[in-house]
């Protein structure tokens, strides 16, 4: 069984000054927290980098003073639990990877912070891998704990079909189709990956054309300067 390639998809951060769908960040973060966060840690990942891009600084104050934080050790060595902050960085369902593996099958769910650089065909694949299980063709059966899924090296992956149509339900109205949710959930894990990209875009953007300016002017300063020697 071959390896499906998984088709280009239309995203808006692609183009050279393009930027992301913010309310699609937020979405994303939604269905993160709601749906993958239960197996995938996102450790390099702080709260406050959302501050601006899709929350306020006030949401994710109120968000992180939800969560229970482990600290320490104190004075006397002890780890104690605080209020999270702005400043923690996205918890991790399991202590380390045997327990991942312990509750996965044996398959170890991936740390999502830069998967989308990580993986060959970035967005696009991880899109074409959500929305992509389908039944395993005649003639082939899968060990108990995989699924088919024909974008995954292999076609039989350790994680089950995460994404339905309703799985969530979007605090902006979205209808949370399953197509809805993995474009959501992508954009947020690309965001992720490179939170300084439109930094960057507009930054790229300001010196090319500077240097188009001087480029300009050094080109017109010439032409006069040596017009005595024609
Ligand atoms: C693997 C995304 C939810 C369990 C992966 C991979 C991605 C991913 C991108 C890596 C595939 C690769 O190696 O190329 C997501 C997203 C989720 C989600 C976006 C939420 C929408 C979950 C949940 C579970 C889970 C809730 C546990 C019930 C796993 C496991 C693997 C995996 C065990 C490793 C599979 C293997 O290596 O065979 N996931 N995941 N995932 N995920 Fe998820």
């Amino acid at each position: 069984d071959e390896v499906l390639h998984p088709p280009k998809h239309d995203w808006h951060f692609n183009g050279p000054l393009s930027a992301f769908d913010h309310k699609a960040i937020r979405r994303g973060h939604q269905v993160y927290t709601q749906v993958c966060a239960a197996c995938h840690s996102m450790e390099l990942v702080a709260f406050r980098t959302l501050i601006d891009v899709a929350f306020t600084e006030d949401e994710v104050k109120t968000m992180t003073a939800e969560l229970d934080v482990e600290d320490g050790p104190d004075d006397t060595g002890e780890m104690f639990e605080r209020p999270g902050k702005p400043s923690d960085y996205f918890p991790s369902p399991y202590k380390n990877e045997e327990e991942g593996r312990m509750a996965n099958a044996g398959a170890y769910p991936p740390d999502l912070s830069l998967i989308v650089k990580a993986r060959h065909a970035g967005a696009d694949y991880i899109f074409s891998l959500l929305t992509g299980y389908r039944d395993a063709p005649e003639g082939v059966t899968l060990r108990d704990g995989l699924y088919y899924n024909p974008y995954f090296p292999g076609g039989a992956i350790g994680m089950p079909k995460q994404l339905e149509d309703g799985g969530v339900e979007y605090e902006d109205g979205t209808p949370a189709t399953e197509t809805q949710m993995a474009h959501d959930v992508t954009t947020f894990l690309a965001w992720a990956a490179e939170p300084e990209m439109e930094d960057r875009k507009r930054q790229g953007f300001k010196w090319i054309t500077a240097l188009v300016m001087m480029a300009a002017v050094t080109g017109f300063y010439k032409r006069f300067r040596f017009a005595i020697l024609k």
